[in-house]
């Protein structure tokens, strides 16, 4: 264990502000931000400390003995890592884009310069999601992890289900209040839990998926219609990231919009807030619940990874190590409901069974089983068209 930490931390945004207030409320003084790497030093930040725009000034200082990246731009932030970890320093980020990215990398250089880098605050914010699959689901049980993973995105959705609220109004509210991205596609468009899901299938199965390998599809050309089909259904639309582990072994991943039936733990997750159910054999399932967003939240978490820096925790990567023989797969088929309002939008999806249609002049919608290998094929070809796409799933 260190005595004393001295951190060098970079950004200074919501999460860098939440992790400096977060600090300042703990007990004792054993961990410190020494420096703050910024990119504009012209900004006038309201608290009394040393910023820099020189990265090398953090680098550069002896005294300082831990990385914290708090960044919001990928690129920098990987060299932020690659070179906190070639210097030996323990680092913690919390940018998913680079993770998704770049994790293989980063994994094995922080093998072979025996370093610790955790980043438990880049997937769900404050729940411990990370730590938990790699502490206590250390074994080959394991079936799901599914769950609402972006909090911007459950926030319109909650708006739209409980107060009737348009896309439109709801986006522009969670704009207001900050829960969105400036860029609503990283949010809405199913970026942002595309890049956490990668991160947790890592440390659930021990399996790297490339971000453009994955399907994805978010709500944003979610329209009325495709409102009313859910509430009269009874169901409710969650954007879902989902991995899963079939019974061949095989593991698929995704995200995509889920009309969510009453009885699941996910159908009450209201507002910004993020739930993971993790499924597995004998144990059924366990549903983890939080804040997945916001400054403060976000920062305690980064703390706690700080804190397992101090005491030298790391991750083990047990799963990938084991030597089991987990393969990512695209080979199954899922229930979907299909809107779309051309003959070539329908002719998009490949349905191997109809199980329902309707068509009329404004609304026409199909459900049947899709696999999804097909979707994948045709992922690039789904953007700026007037259709929307959602699991339905049998329960
Ligand atoms: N916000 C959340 O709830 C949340 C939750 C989990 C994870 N994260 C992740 O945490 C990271 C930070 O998010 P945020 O919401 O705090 O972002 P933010 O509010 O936009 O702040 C970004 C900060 O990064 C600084 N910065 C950008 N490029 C830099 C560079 N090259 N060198 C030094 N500083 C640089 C900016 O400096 P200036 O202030 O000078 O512009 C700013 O202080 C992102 O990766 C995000 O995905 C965020």
């Amino acid at each position: 264990m260190k005595k004393e930490i001295k951190i060098g931390l970079f950004g200074f945004g919501s999460v860098g502000r939440g992790l400096y207030d977060v600090l300042g409320a703990v007990e004792g003084k054993d961990i410190t931000i020494r420096r703050i790497c910024v990119r504009d030093l012209s900004k006038d930040r309201g608290v009394s400390a040393e910023f820099t725009d020189q990265p090398d000034r953090i680098f550069e200082d002896p005294e300082i003995n831990m990385i914290v990246e708090l960044i919001d731009d990928a690129e920098a932030a990987y060299y932020i890592v690659r070179r906190a970890l070639e210097a030996h320093l323990p680092v913690v980020s919390g940018n998913k884009k680079m993770l998704a990215y770049h994790l293989p990398e980063l994994i094995e250089l922080g093998k072979q310069t025996a370093t610790p880098f955790l980043y438990d605050a880049s997937a769900c914010g404050s729940i411990p999601v990370i730590r938990n699959l790699e502490e206590y689901y250390d074994n080959d049980l394991l079936v799901s992890v599914k769950g609402i993973l972006n909090g911007s995105s459950n926030f319109v959705l909650s708006k739209i289900f409980n107060e009737n609220m348009t896309y439109d109004k709801a986006l522009r509210l969670a704009q207001e209040l900050g829960f969105a991205e400036s860029d609503p596609s990283l949010d809405f468009d199913g970026w942002d839990s595309l890049f956490k899901l990668v991160i947790l299938t890592i440390h659930a199965f021990g399996i790297y998926v490339a971000p453009e390998k994955i399907f994805r599809y978010g709500i944003s050309t979610m329209n009325e219609a495709d409102i009313r089909f859910a509430s009269e259904k009874q169901r409710r639309i969650k954007l879902v990231g989902h991995v899963e582990k079939k019974n061949d072994g095989g593991v698929y991943l995704w995200v995509v919009p889920q009309l969510i039936s009453r009885d699941k733990y996910i159908y009450s997750v209201e507002d910004e807030f993020n739930g993971v159910v993790i499924k597995g054999r004998y144990y059924y399932k366990q549903f983890m619940f939080g804040r997945g967003a916001g400054g403060h939240p976000t920062g305690a978490a980064v703390l706690s990874d700080i804190t397992a820096c101090k005491y030298d925790y790391r991750y083990e990567y047990k799963r990938m190590n084991s030597g089991l023989d987990i393969r990512h797969t695209d080979d199954v088929c899922h229930r979907i409901y299909f809107r779309y309002r051309t003959e070539e939008d329908r002719n998009l999806l490949k349905f191997q069974l109809i199980r329902e249609q309707y068509t009329s002049g404004e609304w026409n919608y199909v459900v049947g089983d899709v696999c999804l290998s097909d979707l994948v094929a045709v992922k690039d070809s789904l953007a700026g068209r007037d259709i929307f796409i959602a699991a339905y799933p049998w329960n």
